[in-house]
């Protein structure tokens, strides 16, 4: 697949802004992710996330950007960019079919004010918009309401449990599937 481009200008509602990631961010984005919360969802894997964990996802997010497979970005607050409140990453789920995978994860400091919303909020438009995505996914635990809620407030429908989905922190974890197509984005 072509590389997915980097957004020109940055994609920003004047509350957050998301830029590129860089090696300068690791000490903070590893310190917003490794929040419990973050790890109870978002880290797959048995073994303890580790800044070596970080760094090599960090030095594979460029050649992955090229490969046209996923393009990470840091949420920022606009006013203040070196204060990381999060991450987001579009993805493939099927690039060649239409459909694009959305995720974002937050640090504890930047929870309950809106920060996911907007993200996902810039992120929708842009992959309709600059991608011509036709149908944005978003999955989750089934236990994971907060992010459910973030997917609801941006008009994601919630089309069904996928039963044991995927490896998830030594076996298989369910995933609840929403989806997004043009012109339904809140
Ligand atoms: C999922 C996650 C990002 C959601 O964070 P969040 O703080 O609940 O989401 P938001 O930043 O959109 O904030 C929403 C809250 O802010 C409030 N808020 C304040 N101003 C707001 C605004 N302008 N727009 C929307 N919500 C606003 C809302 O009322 C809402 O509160 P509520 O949940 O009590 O109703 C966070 O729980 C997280 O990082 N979890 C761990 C990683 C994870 O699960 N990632 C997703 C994997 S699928």
């Amino acid at each position: 697949m072509p590389p997915l481009p980097h957004p020109d200008p940055a994609l920003t509602d004047g509350v957050v802004l998301l830029r590129p990631w860089r090696e300068s961010d690791l000490p903070q984005r590893f310190a917003g992710f490794a929040d419990p919360l973050c790890l109870r969802f978002s880290w797959p894997l048995e073994e303890p996330f580790t800044e070596q964990h970080l760094r090599a996802r960090f030095e594979d997010e460029e050649p992955a950007r090229l490969r046209g497979e996923e393009i990470g970005f840091a949420v920022v607050n606009a006013a203040e960019p070196a204060d990381i409140r999060g991450g987001a990453s579009i993805y493939d789920a099927g690039r060649s079919e239409g459909r694009m995978g959305v995720g974002y994860w937050l640090a504890p400091h930047a929870h309950g004010r809106g920060n996911a919303t907007r993200t996902l909020r810039l992120l929708t438009r842009w992959a309709f918009d600059e991608l011509a995505v036709e149908r944005l996914e978003l999955t989750c635990g089934p236990d994971n309401i907060a992010s459910q809620q973030v997917a609801l407030r941006c008009g994601f429908v919630r089309e069904g449990l996928l039963r044991s989905h995927i490896p998830f922190q030594g076996g298989r974890r369910d995933t609840v599937l929403f989806s997004l197509l043009p012109g339904e984005s809140e």
